[in-house]
C-alpha cells in the first residue's frame, strides 16, 4: 500500500526519493509523487501513471533539491487523481505525505474551515498538513507534535517546511516509519527496503513516536514529549530489483520458487524443536490449552488449514478468525490460549490490530508466524516462526502461502510431540515428507502445460466453483480467491458436501467445477459430489492424485498428480490451483503482478 521517503543530504536527494519509491512499488499503489523544497518554499511534481513516469518527468524539469519526501498512494480518501496525489501542501508553506486513515478528520476539517482554512483535495492528509500549519509557530517538530496530539487513526507522515531547510520531520501510530542514519544526510521511510544502499543503519520508530531528521543529527521524542532513544540496528535490506529471468510475471517466478523457499523455511536440524519458535517456546507450550489463529486473506486460508494439521495432530482445540471480523466482535477471551497470527508482510493493519486486541483481553502468549523479520508483527508477539520465502512482489501470494503452511505444519507437530501424540515413528515419517517436499513440487511445477490447456477454456468464463474436502477445502478456497485476484473471473469455493445445500443451483454446462480430489478418506464421498456436478451437466476439472481412480471423460478432465502425499498433500494441491489463475489471467491479458484495486501490504483498515 502507501509508501513513503524522505531526505536530507548535500546532494540532490530527488533520485533517491524517486528510486525509493519504485522499489515500494510493489506494495501497490494509483499515485505518486515528490516534494522538495525550494527558496520560495515546497515544489512538487505528482503522477496518476507509474513511478517510471514521475521519473521521467523529474529528470525532463531538471526538479532538483536536497530536502525533500516522497509518496506511493493507494486511495482511500477520494479518487486516485493528481489533485488527492501526495505530496499535499497547506498554504504553499508545508508538504506532507502520510500513509494511513485519520478516522476523525471530519471534524478536524470542519475546525480548519472555521479558522478559513481552503481544501483543494479530498484527502484526510490535507487536514494534517493545515493543521500543522496552523500550530506552526516556527518550530515544525513542535507543530507536529501538537497536531498528531488531535488524530484519531493510524499514521505515519513526512512533512517539510520552507522555513526549516534541511529538515523532515516524521511520526508514526499504527504504519511503520524508520530512520536511515547515513553519513552527513539522514532518511525516513516506510520500509528500510526503500533508502537500502544510502545506509544500513536503521532505527524503528515506535508508537506515537516524533522525530526529526536534519544534515547531521536525528532527535526523536515518545508519544508524551520526552526524548527517546530508539536501538539503531544494522539492516542489510536488498535494495536492488529482483530479476524476473526467464518468467513473464513475478507471479510465475515465484510459483516457480517454492521449492526453494519451502527447503529454506524447514529447519536444516531438528524440524520439531520447540526452541525453534523462540527461547522460552517449551514453557509456553506446555501451559496452553487451545490455539487462536488470526490472519486475512491467503493467511487465513493457511490458518484454516492448520486448524485440520493441530486438531488432527496435537489434538488441540484451534479457532481461526479473520482479523477484521475478531478485532471488533465480543469473544470470550482465554488466557490459555496461544494466540497465533500469520502474515507474509507483517504489516497488516488489521491482523496487527487483532493481535494488540486479543492482548488487551489477557491473551499474552502470542506466536507470529511471518515472513519479515523486521515488520511490526513480529516485534509484538513473545513467540515467532520466520518464512523464508524472500521477497514476494506478486501482489497474490504464493511461495508466502505455501511456506506458511510448513511453519504450520512444523507447529502441529512440534505440539504433537509435547503432548506426547506423536511417535518416532511417526516424526521420523513426517520428517521425511517434509524433507522430500522440493522435490515433490518440482514434479508438481512439471505440470504447467496441461494447466496452461486447461487455462484456455478458463479464460472465456465469467464463474467458476472450486470444491474440497476436509484438508483441501481451505485449498480450494485459496484456488478461488487466485482466480478472482488477478483474472477477474467471479470464483467461489465450498465444502464440496455443500453443493446440494445451495450452490449446485448454479451447476450448468457452462459452469466450469474445479475440484481438489487427492486420494484420502473423504475420496469416495467426494466422488458423489461429483457426480451431482455431472448429472447436471456441470463440467469437471479435477486435480487427482496417483491413486485417485478418476478418469477423464464426458464432462470430466483429470490432471494426474505426479504422487500422493499424505497429510501434505494441501501444500502440492495449492500449485496447479495457483498455475492455473496465472494462465487463466495471462490470456485475459490482465495486469497479473499488480491486479487493480489491490495492495500488496494491506496497511489500513
Ligand atoms: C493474497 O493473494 C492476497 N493478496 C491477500 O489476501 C493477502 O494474503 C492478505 O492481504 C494478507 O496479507 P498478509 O499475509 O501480508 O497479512
Amino acid at each position: 500500500m502507501c509508501g513513503i521517503v524522505g531526505a536530507v543530504a548535500q546532494r540532490n536527494i530527488v533520485p533517491v526519493l524517486v528510486e525509493g519509491l519504485r522499489r515500494l512499488e510493489y506494495r501497490g499503489y494509483d499515485s505518486c509523487g515528490v516534494a522538495v523544497l525550494g527558496a520560495e518554499g515546497p515544489r512538487r511534481v505528482r503522477g496518476t501513471e507509474r513511478v517510471a513516469d514521475l521519473d521521467a518527468q523529474t529528470q525532463e524539469m531538471h526538479f532538483e533539491g536536497v530536502t525533500g519526501i516522497s509518496h506511493t498512494r493507494w486511495a482511500t480518501h477520494g479518487a486516485p487523481t493528481i489533485d488527492n496525489a501526495h505530496p499535499i501542501f497547506s498554504n504553499n508553506a508545508l508538504a506532507i505525505v502520510h500513509n494511513g486513515i485519520i478516522e476523525n478528520y471530519e471534524s478536524l476539517r470542519d475546525a480548519l474551515r472555521a479558522k478559513g482554512y481552503q481544501f483543494a483535495s479530498q484527502t484526510d492528509t490535507e487536514v494534517i498538513a493545515h493543521l500543522i500549519h496552523s500550530l506552526y509557530r516556527g518550530d515544525l517538530f513542535a507543530a507536529v507534535q501538537g497536531a498528531v496530539r488531535e488524530l484519531h487513526g493510524a499514521y505515519a507522515i513526512a512533512v517539510i517546511h520552507k522555513d526549516q531547510p534541511h529538515t523532515v520531520v516524521g511520526a508514526r501510530a499504527g504504519s511503520p516509519l524508520v530512520v536511515g542514519y547515513g553519513k552527513g544526510e539522514n532518511f525516513l521511510a516506510s520500509d528500510a527496503l526503500a533508502v537500502a544502499g544510502n545506509t544500513d543503519r536503521f532505527a524503528y520508530l515506535e508508537e506515537g513516536d516524533v522525530c526529526e531528521i536534519t544534515l547531521d543529527g536525528v532527535r526523536i521524542a515518545d508519544r508524551d514529549g520526552h526524548a527517546a532513544q530508539r536501538a539503531v540496528h544494522a539492516v542489510q535490506a536488498y535494495g536492488g530489483a529482483v530479476e524476473l529471468g526467464p518468467y513473464r510475471h513475478y507471479m510465475q517466478k515465484e510459483i516457480f520458487e517454492q521449492p526453494r523457499a519451502i527447503g529454506d523455511t524447514i529447519p536444516a536440524a531438528d524440524p520439531f524443536g520447540a526452541d525453534l519458535f523462540g527461547a522460552n517456546a517449551r514453557e509456553v507450550f506446555d501451559g496452553i490449552d487451545s490455539l487462536l489463529i488470526l490472519a486475512c486473506g491467503t493467511s487465513y486460508y493457511a490458518g484454516l488449514t492448520a486448524k485440520y494439521w493441530i486438531e488432527s495432530i496435537a489434538k488441540i482445540r484451534t479457532d481461526v478468525e479473520i482479523a477484521s471480523e475478531y478485532r471488533y466482535r465480543d469473544s470470550v477471551p482465554n488466557p490459555r490460549s496461544l494466540v497465533v497470527t500469520i502474515s507474509q508482510s507483517g504489516e497488516t493493519a488489521d491482523t496487527i490490530a487483532a493481535l494488540k486486541h486479543a492482548q488487551s483481553l489477557g491473551m499474552k502468549h502470542t506466536l507470529a508466524v511471518c515472513n519479515v523479520a523486521t515488520s511490526a508483527m513480529v516485534q509484538l508477539t513473545e513467540l515467532k516462526f520466520l518464512t523464508h520465502a524472500g521477497r514476494e512482489i506478486g501482489v497474490a501470494s504464493t511461495k508466502a502461502f505455501t511456506t506458511q503452511l510448513v511453519a504450520l505444519f512444523i507447529l502441529a507437530v512440534t505440539l504433537g510431540k509435547l503432548r506426547g501424540h506423536v511417535s518416532d515413528a511417526q516424526e521420523a515419517e513426517y520428517q521425511k515428507l517434509l524433507r522430500h517436499l522440493p522435490a515433490a513440487l518440482n514434479g508438481v511445477l512439471a505440470l504447467e502445460p496441461q494447466i496452461i490447456a486447461w487455462a484456455d477454456e478458463f479464460a472465456r468464463k465469467e464463474n467458476a466453483l472450486f470444491l474440497g474436502r476436509g484438508l483441501h477445502y481451505p485449498i480450494a478456497l485459496e484456488g478461488a480467491l487466485k482466480l478472482k485476484e488477478i483474472s477477474y473471473i467471479h470464483a467461489e469455493a465450498y465444502p464440496a458436501g455443500e453443493l446440494k445445500h445451495g450452490p449446485l443451483a448454479l451447476v450448468t454446462e457452462a459452469m466450469p467445477v474445479v475440484t481438489v480430489a487427492p486420494n484420502d478418506a473423504l475420496l469416495e464421498k467426494l466422488k458423489s459430489n461429483m457426480q451431482e456436478v455431472r448429472a447436471r451437466g456441470g463440467k469437471l476439472y479435477v486435480f487427482a492424485d496417483a491413486d485417485s481412480h478418476i478418469v477423464s471423460d464426458d464432462g470430466i478432465q483429470v490432471i494426474r498428480m505426479p504422487e500422493h502425499y499424505g497429510l501434505l498433500s494441501p501444500i502440492l494441491h495449492v500449485v496447479p490451483l495457483q498455475l492455473l489463475a496465472y494462465h487463466t489471467a495471462c490470456k485475459r491479458g490482465t495486469d497479473v503482478d499488480k491486479p487493480r484495486n489491490l495492495a500488496k501490504s494491506v496497511t489500513v483498515e
